[in-house]
């Protein structure tokens, strides 16, 4: 692939600043603009480290404003898209629906038709070029607990997917499942993934769609279950726990993501779709414990001294129970595996939110205290 211009969209958030960091590092021939509006989840402090190479540049832009993206990709020639930008926080999008429409759908749509307009303006049209679109395992809807011998997670094998297949049942999201989203974020997200997928089949646009189960890692805004539980043990509040604690989720190390994204957007066939996860499932219960002990063993506290933090509130709406990925598809056809057993990431992770106090305290100050309130007052 000849591609040299690269737009990273949402590279000021929790995954984009992986992807941008991964990218500026690995490829010095390259041009990585990161294309971000800097929301309450954009943070250029994410980026301190690479934010002088001589290869990145940052452009601060809302991706629903055409007439500026499609500038962008004349003045910059632009050749390549990974697209990250989004509204991504399922209770904000249950309060504010609106908002995710915008950005996720509309802002989708006008990345989509300004790349389509300047690519098909060249001579070469629509060849080396690849719009790359970052969706969620969410889109699928939820699965049910489905073990045949009726055992529970965690499921923390990186063994082959067959394997787990067999030993687990059948019963995960594949690249096939069909799509039924059931809160605003994930309807939002699948409405772009049907956009992205339609300006392929309409007008031969070299798209390709991954579907990602739950990141952890560093830089993610405590608004999302590790890093505000991490936040909230260290500080000895209360951890609101939706429900019964009982969801299940599968999480992946965010670093194991970006490697992936870099796998696919150069090796993924076009049209195609990958599921990218960790085979890693775990109860939101069983979580918020190994958490606990975690943060309490680093800061030199008796180890599980914080368990009554712990506690119980009212459910989130529509609340889905479990998402489990069948990334078998990209190990199979691509190679990709997750590199970091749990163990080690979700170590590394709360070593990585009590090393950078100063970046937590940041960005919990300002407005996350009236989002906090907003949110948790009436659970
Ligand atoms: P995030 O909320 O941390 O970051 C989103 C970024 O997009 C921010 O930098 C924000 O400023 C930017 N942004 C928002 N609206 C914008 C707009 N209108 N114009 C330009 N920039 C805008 O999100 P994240 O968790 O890093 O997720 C990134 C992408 O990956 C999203 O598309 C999300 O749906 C998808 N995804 C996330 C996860 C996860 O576990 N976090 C899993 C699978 C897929
Ligand atoms: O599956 C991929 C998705 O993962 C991404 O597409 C989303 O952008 C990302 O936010 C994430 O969605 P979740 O809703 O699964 O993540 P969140 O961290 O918000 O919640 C994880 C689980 O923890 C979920 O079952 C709800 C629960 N939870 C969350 C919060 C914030 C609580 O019990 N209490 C809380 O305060």
């Amino acid at each position: 692939m000849s591609m040299k211009n690269i737009v990273i969209t949402g590279g000021a958030g929790f995954i984009g600043s992986h992807v941008v960091r991964l990218f500026v590092n690995k490829y010095p021939e390259y041009h990585i603009i990161n294309l971000d509006k800097l929301t309450y989840a954009g943070n250029l402090a994410n980026l301190k480290d690479i934010e002088n190479a001589p290869n990145y540049e940052f452009v601060k832009m809302d991706i629903c404003d055409f007439d500026a993206f499609y500038k962008l990709m004349q003045d910059k020639k632009v050749d390549g898209i990974i697209h990250l930008a989004a509204e991504s926080h399922v209770d904000r999008s249950i309060k504010d629906p609106f908002t995710f429409a915008r950005t996720n759908v509309m802002g989708t749509l006008s990345l989509l038709q300004a790349a389509k307009l300047y690519w098909e303006s060249l001579p070469e049209k629509y060849e080396g070029k690849r719009f790359y679109h970052i969706s969620t395992d969410e889109v699928y809807g939820a699965l049910e607990l489905t073990h045949p011998e009726g055992i529970e997670p965690p499921f923390t094998t990186t063994a082959s997917s067959a394997e787990h297949h067999l030993a687990y049942g059948d019963k995960f999201f594949l690249e096939t499942t069909k799509y039924n989203p059931h809160s605003p974020y994930s309807a939002s997200k699948a409405s772009s993934d049907h956009f992205v997928r339609a300006f392929h089949d309409t007008y031969g646009m070299p798209v390709v769609v991954t579907n990602c189960s739950n990141n952890y890692g560093p830089y993610q805004f405590p608004e999302k279950l590790i890093p505000l539980f991490i936040n909230n043990i260290r500080h000895r509040m209360p951890l609101p726990v939706y429900g019964k604690g009982e969801n299940v989720r599968d999480w992946l190390y965010v670093v194991d993501h970006a490697r992936a994204i870099d796998l696919i957007f150069h090796k993924g066939k076009i049209a195609d779709t990958y599921n990218i996860g960790g085979f890693n499932e775990w109860k939101n219960i069983d979580i918020i414990k190994v958490l606990i002990n975690t943060v309490d063993r680093l800061l030199g506290r008796k180890e599980g001294e914080d368990m009554d933090l712990i506690t119980y509130v009212t459910d989130r709406a529509g609340h889905d129970l479990r998402y489990a990925i069948d990334s078998s598809k990209l190990q199979r056809e691509l190679g990709w595996e997750p590199s970091l057993q749990f163990e080690e990431g979700i170590e590394k992770t709360v070593r990585w939110y009590l090393d950078n106090q100063e970046w937590l305290d940041n960005v919990t100050s300002g407005d996350y205290q009236k989002y906090y309130d907003n949110m948790y007052k009436d659970r």
